[in-house]
């Protein structure tokens, strides 16, 4: 496995191996890497010639420093996972290698897509998700890229900025890969106190037993989310909104659920966990 941390070795490594006519699949992520990688990494691995995955803490992409300096970092660990899974290239900048002083951005705007629950509660996030990744395409020119539904706002954002950019990668999403006992994987997992960590599947559990509320009102699906997760005195409840799953626009509540999408986050402590689920 090859290790770029500039843009140049980055373009020089793609240019030697991507011989003939070779797919390119691309895993971007930040790092802190979990099984739930390892699967994007997986399907990416046999979906394609080549495997590029890029490691960067992207730091405009965060609005609150406190989280972007707790931000869980372990590249050698990241490393073994990149090799077992099979990666072929990775980039791991540093920060002023992707942004250097002086050097125009190329940014875009979501509309509706980033005023909504992650880009409300959390302002600038998606813009900067969009400069990194429309830098890191423009960069690996991928066939296909590979985002995880967790984050299924993003994998939306995602899909906005190809049309936007007119590039021809393929936005590929991959289903949520949760722990056993439900928990979605993510890398703010490895930040929870083991008391933390042993409560933190009732997210799912509930966003489980609502599903059979499914065919009633938004509201009563909204009330009894918000109830469970209120009687849990570890967790503190952000949002829990139930949106159409393209458009992500909040359902009315006297509509039905069914076929819609189920978001929450809940911080646990110092914890911000998120969570989606299809009614
Ligand atoms: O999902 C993530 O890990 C990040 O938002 C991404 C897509 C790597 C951009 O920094």
């Amino acid at each position: 496995m090859l290790i770029c941390t500039t843009k140049k070795e980055l373009r020089e490594a793609l240019a030697s191996q991507r011989t003939g006519g070779k797919s390119v699949g691309f895993v971007p992520t930040m790092g802190a890497l979990h099984q739930g990688h390892a699967s994007l990494l997986e399907r990416a691995r046999k979906e394609n010639d080549l495997l590029v995955a890029s490691v960067f803490v992207n730091p405009i992409q965060f609005n609150n420093p406190e989280d972007l300096a707790n931000y869980p970092r372990d590249f050698e660990a990241d490393c073994r996972l990149l090799e077992a899974e099979g990666c072929d290239i990775v980039f791991h900048p540093e920060v002023d290698e992707m942004y250097p002083e002086g050097q125009e951005i190329e940014k875009f705007s979501f509309g509706k897509l980033e005023t909504v629950m992650e880009g409300a509660q959390r302002p600038g996030h998606f813009a900067g998700v969009g400069v990194v990744v429309g830098m890191l395409f423009r960069l690996v020119e991928p066939t296909r890229a590979y985002f995880g539904e967790k984050d299924f706002q993003q994998v939306a954002v995602i899909k906005d900025l190809v049309r936007q950019m007119g590039i021809p990668v393929q936005i590929v999403p991959c289903p949520i890969k949760r722990g056993e006992d439900g928990l979605a994987l993510s890398s703010r997992n490895a930040l929870l106190s083991p008391e933390a960590r042993a409560k933190a599947p009732f997210i799912y559990a509930t966003l489980k037993a609502s599903l059979e509320l499914a065919s009633r009102p938004c509201r009563e699906v909204k009330a009894f989310v918000e109830d469970r997760i209120g009687s849990c005195p570890e967790m503190k409840l952000e949002y829990f909104e139930i949106a159409d799953p393209d458009s992500l626009q909040s359902v009315p509540d006297e509509q039905a659920a069914h076929g819609n999408q189920g978001f929450i986050v809940v911080w646990m402590g110092k914890v911000r966990l998120i969570d989606n689920i299809r009614y």
